[in-house]
This record gives C-alpha cells, structure tokens and sequence, in this order.
C-alpha cells in the first residue's frame, strides 16, 4: 500500500488533509496540546486542619467554590486539569496553597507572594 501510495503522489501530486475539516477552515484550526491554567482563588493560603489517613483533593483549577478542595468543577470549567488527591499520614495543620501556583502542590510554598500572582486578576466565583 506504502508503495502504491508513494507513486500516486509522485503522479499526481497529492494534497492530503483530514477529511472531517472542510479545507476553508482547515487554516483556522489551532491545536493546544497545554492543559488550561487554572485561575486564582485566593492570594492567601487556607490553614487546614488534616486527619491522618483521609483522602484529599486539592483543586488545581482554581474554580471550585469548596476551596481549597475540589468540588468537580475542572470537568466543565477547566478540562485537562485534574484536582491533586493525597493522603496525610498523621494529622496535622497545614497550610493549602490558595493561588494554584505553588511548585509544592498541595502545600504553600509563598509563591503568591511575587508579581505575577500579586498584579493577577482574583477568580470570582459565579453560580453558573
Ligand atoms: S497560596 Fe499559592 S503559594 Fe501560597
């Protein structure tokens, strides 16, 4: 087939593009294989009070209203991002990160402390 395939283009000098995208909009069409950023909830971390050995689910979206866990909203508002499930082994108090911009996800790490968090735009929930 490779072969036969070969030697028509050779022949005719084939144009191939996928069929399911008409050609007048096949320009347009931009793929983006980055997951979505999530929005900032909060510029401050949430002090949590963990049980040792429960399960967790730290949103990352940044769009539930049950911050800082999440409440399932990255499957309409942000997919591609999933939220962070752990478990602690001891209780403890921590502090959850609020901004979604942590390199220490779940836990704050003071990154919204710089710039790019500080002059960011706060995410308002909306009830839609
Ligand atoms: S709240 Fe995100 S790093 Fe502190």
């Amino acid at each position: 087939m490779n072969v036969l395939l070969t030697s028509l283009e050779h022949k005719w000098s084939f144009t191939w593009r996928q069929p399911w995208i008409p050609a007048v909009t096949a320009s347009k069409v931009q793929l983006c294989t980055h997951p979505p950023k999530p929005v900032i909830p909060s510029k401050k971390p949430f002090k949590v009070e963990l049980i040792g050995g429960k399960r967790y689910s730290w949103c990352t979206c940044g769009y539930s209203k049950k911050q800082p866990f999440c409440d399932g909203s990255h499957k309409t508002k942000a997919q591609g991002l999933s939220p962070l499930r752990f478990v602690p082994e001891k209780d403890a108090t921590v502090w959850l990160c609020g901004c979604k911009y942590t390199n220490n996800p779940p836990y704050c790490d003071g990154t919204h402390k710089q710039d790019f968090i500080v002059s960011a735009p706060l995410h308002e929930p909306t009830d839609s």
